[in-house]
């Protein structure tokens, strides 16, 4: 561990919640409050999205206060994690697809502010892709809240074991535990894409604010090891427990052997 990589654990901020809804509508209520500060502010508020099961019931809650509570995302811009590769924008499998099911199309958001790795692009036009997402996240300031889940095998975003602290937006190869836990929505191994493009861990860490959540017992070995064992690549989640801006919002089950 290099000296710039020493955890903080002073900083380290546990939100313990008894279950998934709990935890679910507290990080669901941290983001409405930044981007009701931002309008206060007459600024956006630019947002790190996830997908998969863990942000599903944040997503139904900020629909909800949408809808029930007039929270506007007329100043929110978004930028999510990471795409399959190549996966059309159609396909139901696509985050572009689960990003409008479970909330674009139901919130009040300018479709222009919306950003999601379009990876319909030739192998040939990646890099120079990946590369414009970058400039264009740092053209809004940088993310002022990243939402994440974690994979089994530690990753964050698709940044899987091996990536490095340096890392920006790329094609990356993904992780067989990762490709076995999609078999869920792509029905065989074999028709789960082999690569994605993920923002980097640079990216993430840059953040001013990063909510990391993990819910369910499934998630339990793999949080003890993000909080607990030594910091490297092998396992990206640690690297954030260098940071001061992260704060981890956990279920009970998820909890357990921390
Ligand atoms: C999704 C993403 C992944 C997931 C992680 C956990 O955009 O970047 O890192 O957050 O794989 O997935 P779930 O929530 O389905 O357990």
């Amino acid at each position: 561990m290099s000296a710039s990589l020493q955890p903080n654990f002073k900083v380290r901020n546990l939100t313990l919640r008894s279950n998934a809804e709990e935890a679910s509508v507290y990080a669901a209520h941290k983001i409405a409050d930044l981007i009701k500060q931002k309008q206060k502010e007459g600024k956006a508020a630019v947002l790190g999205l996830a997908t998969g099961n863990t942000p599903i019931r944040i997503y139904q809650e900020l629909i909800r206060l949408h809808k029930s509570e007039s929270l506007s995302f007329q100043n929110v811009i978004t930028f999510n994690l990471d795409e399959y590769y190549p996966i059309s924008t159609t396909n139901n499998q696509s985050y572009t697809y689960f990003m409008n099911q479970y909330l674009f199309d139901q919130i009040d958001i300018d479709p222009q502010n919306i950003h999601i790795p379009h990876t319909e692009c030739s192998i040939a036009m990646v890099s120079h892709y990946c590369g414009d997402y970058e400039a264009k996240i740092a053209k809004y300031g940088g993310l002022d809240l990243q939402l994440l889940g974690i994979g089994r095998n530690g990753h964050i975003g698709f940044n899987e074991p091996g990536s490095t602290l340096e890392s920006t937006t790329r094609l990356v190869n993904l992780h067989p535990i990762t490709r076995d836990d999609a078999i869920e929505n792509f029905g065989t191994l074999e028709n789960v894409p082999e690569q994605a493009i993920s923002i980097g861990i640079q990216t993430i860490m840059k953040a001013k604010m990063i909510l990391l959540m993990a819910l369910g017992a499934r998630k339990s070995e793999i949080i003890s090891k993000a909080l607990n064992s030594q910091i490297s690549s092998e396992i990206p989640a640690t690297f954030l427990r260098t940071l001061p801006q992260v704060e981890y919002i956990l279920d009970r089950e998820a909890a357990a052997l921390i």
